[in-house]
């Protein structure tokens, strides 16, 4: 019966090509490290994400005056609300972890080389997304926290000259961060970025796989490739199997990652809420300190550190274009961690800089 059904897919749809190139026939470096699981733990995540986000939805209802008391509801009455909503808002912060470390890994090994400048360049737009989606998130259960960072955070536009005002408009919708704000990050967080992010996901791993992965550029073994003759869609002769070889260590990773989430979630959820997310919003109450979710606390204290908020600004922006052309910038062949030393003080240099930013804005 098993075979009748296969062969019967196989003369309409070709399954049996289909699984031997993209699992069994897809060969990987032998060498490949647990730093190349991270990014199907991303995917693991994402859909995780997806899935507690469509519960959510269930009993969430987008208004200033029933957005903070549906999310109430599902803490308290709804069975297992909790644990949807938990998991759900600590999972964002599990996934900004994984893309950090998934970009430094990637960076570390001269990933971003030729010929995968576009794997890079849309995994760098895939980072600022999520982001936006942590951002547009974060405002939804219209919290003391969700507003007033909101408020700051949309704040920071007005230091672009000219526009600034009119930009600070168009993110709140109106002078201030209210029900319209709500509005446009409830599209934003439910609709917009949600499909944006599993196009661009799509890109990537199509380039990715175009490429094949970046051997690993450690042990006496490799090779570097030939600047002039990289081979694109690398077969890797003599590797392992994507499935069920690489299949086997992905999915070990990702139920550490699951682990994690989930241990968070249950002994220690006050990580991602603190007080003020208890309080509903109060537009006239100013609380003494707001503070940005811990990703954004090195952008914060850059813009506090510098004499004015334009210089902040540009200096963001200078660092995060460079972050983007990075594969147009550092286009020497040669990926040897060790045999690139200006590499390696700049990466360890950037490092330093955003833990010590981070560590001062979270207690400045
Ligand atoms: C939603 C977020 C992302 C997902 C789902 C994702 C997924 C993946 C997957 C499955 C791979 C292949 C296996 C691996 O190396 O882990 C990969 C490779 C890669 N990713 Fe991402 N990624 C994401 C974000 C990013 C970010 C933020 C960057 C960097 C800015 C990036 C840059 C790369 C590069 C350069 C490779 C090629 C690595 C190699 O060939 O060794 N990705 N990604």
């Amino acid at each position: 019966m098993k075979k009748f059904l296969i062969d019967w897919l196989d003369e309409r749809l070709a399954v049996r090509a289909l699984l031997h190139n993209q699992l069994t026939g897809y060969l990987l470096p032998r060498t490949l490290t647990v730093w190349h699981t991270l990014g199907a733990v991303l995917l693991a995540l994402f859909g995780l994400q997806l899935l507690t986000g469509i519960l959510l939805l269930v009993y969430y209802i987008p208004s200033p005056e029933t957005a903070f008391s549906s999310v109430e509801r599902i803490m308290n009455d709804v069975p297992f609300g909790w644990l949807i909503r938990t998991l759900h808002a600590v999972g964002s912060n599990i996934i900004v972890v994984a893309l950090l470390l998934h970009m430094v890994s990637v960076a570390f090994m001269g990933s971003y080389k030729k010929p995968r400048e576009l794997t890079w360049l849309s995994g760098f737009i895939l980072f600022n997304l999520g982001l936006v989606l942590c951002l547009t998130g974060y405002l939804l259960p219209w919290s003391q926290l969700s507003f007033w960072a909101t408020t700051v955070a949309t704040d920071a536009a007005g230091a672009v000259p000219i526009v600034g005002a009119k930009l600070v408009e168009f993110l709140r919708g109106g002078p201030m961060v209210s029900g319209v704000t709500l509005g446009r990050f409830f599209a934003l967080h439910v609709i917009v970025l949600p499909l944006a992010l599993f196009g661009l996901i799509g890109f990537h791993l199509y380039s990715m796989r175009r490429t094949g992965i970046a051997t690993p550029p450690f042990g006496a073994d490799y090779q570097q490739p030939d600047a002039a003759d990289i081979p694109l869609h690398e077969e890797h002769q003599g590797g392992i199997p994507f499935f069920p070889n690489f299949v086997v260590k992905d999915g070990a990773m990702i139920m550490f990652f699951l682990a994690l989430l989930v241990m968070v979630s249950f002994f220690i959820p006050q990580l991602f809420f603190p007080p003020s997310t208890l309080e509903p919003a109060d537009p006239f109450t100013t609380p003494e300190k707001i503070k940005p979710e811990w990703y954004f606390l090195w952008a914060y204290q850059t813009l506090k550190i510098f004499p004015s908020k334009l210089i902040g600004l540009g200096v963001q922006g200078a660092f995060m274009t460079f972050l983007a052309l990075l594969p147009f910038i550092d286009i020497g062949a040669e990926r040897r961690p060790a045999r690139r030393p200006v590499f390696l003080t700049v990466y360890f240099l950037i490092l330093l800089i955003f833990l010590a930013l981070s560590i001062w804005g979270h207690f400045s």
